[in-house]
């Protein structure tokens, strides 16, 4: 499968900035935005948000969390930025690769990942640094898509897949579940949305 390279993906993603919500309001209003709230409400404590994008968590997370947002592209942190600014909550962004995060192990109490292990290249490398950085008595929350767990659709991402990831590098019918498996994360609960497609995960860290 070809997918855009980093440079590209930062390339693209920082023109894509402008439209990113206005797109993204679609499958929000059709519940996305539900799914984040439920998941993202439990975060506590030292947040760190992984390719955090335009900052659509930032509006669900508890008041009192200190938060950290990372992502690769300038333009969608911009975005971030002035989100962070209008909930008047006070966020430390940073552009950063979410596959080699420059924290010291067991620095945060809840990591969060959405709607980004389908783009990234290495995504349970992505996942062990997750869990490297996260305390041991922390939870890492996951909202993402994947191949669909009905067969019929899944069958349909599979033959449009290399098509839809051409210009972003969202491969969208990955297998979400086998990467938490094989980045030894625990789970501590998962539930399937939209024909399976999406997933939110509950994860404890493994072992550094
Ligand atoms: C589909 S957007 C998701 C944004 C946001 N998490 C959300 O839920 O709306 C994917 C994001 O991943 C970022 N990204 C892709 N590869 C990355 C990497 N290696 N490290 C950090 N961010 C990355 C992109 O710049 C983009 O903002």
């Amino acid at each position: 499968m070809t997918t855009p390279s980093k440079q590209e993906i930062i390339r693209n993603y920082d023109k894509y900035a402008h439209w990113y919500d206005f797109v993204e309001r679609f499958p929000e209003l059709l519940g996305l935005n539900r799914v984040r709230k439920k998941l993202f409400r439990e975060a506590s404590g030292n947040v760190l948000e992984v390719a955090a994008g335009t900052g659509n968590n930032l509006r669900h997370y508890p008041k009192d969390c200190k938060i950290t947002l990372i992502d690769l592209s300038r333009g969608m942190l911009k975005r971030a930025l002035q989100k962070a600014g209008k909930h008047k909550l006070h966020v430390s962004i940073q552009e950063m690769d979410a596959e080699r995060l420059g924290f010291s192990d067991n620095t945060f109490d809840t990591v969060v990942d959405s709607l980004s292990l389908c783009t990234l290249k290495e995504p349970v490398e992505a996942l062990k640094e997750m869990s490297r950085v996260c305390k041991p008595s922390g939870r890492i929350l996951l909202l993402e898509h994947g191949r669909s767990s009905n067969e019929r659709v899944g069958r349909w991402q599979d033959k449009r897949a290399d098509k839809h990831a051409k210009r972003l590098g969202c491969i969208w019918n990955r297998n979400i579940l086998k990467f938490v498996e094989e980045a030894g994360l625990e789970f501590i609960s998962r539930k399937r949305y939209f024909f399976g497609i999406f997933h939110a995960i509950k994860v404890k860290p493994g072992q550094v």
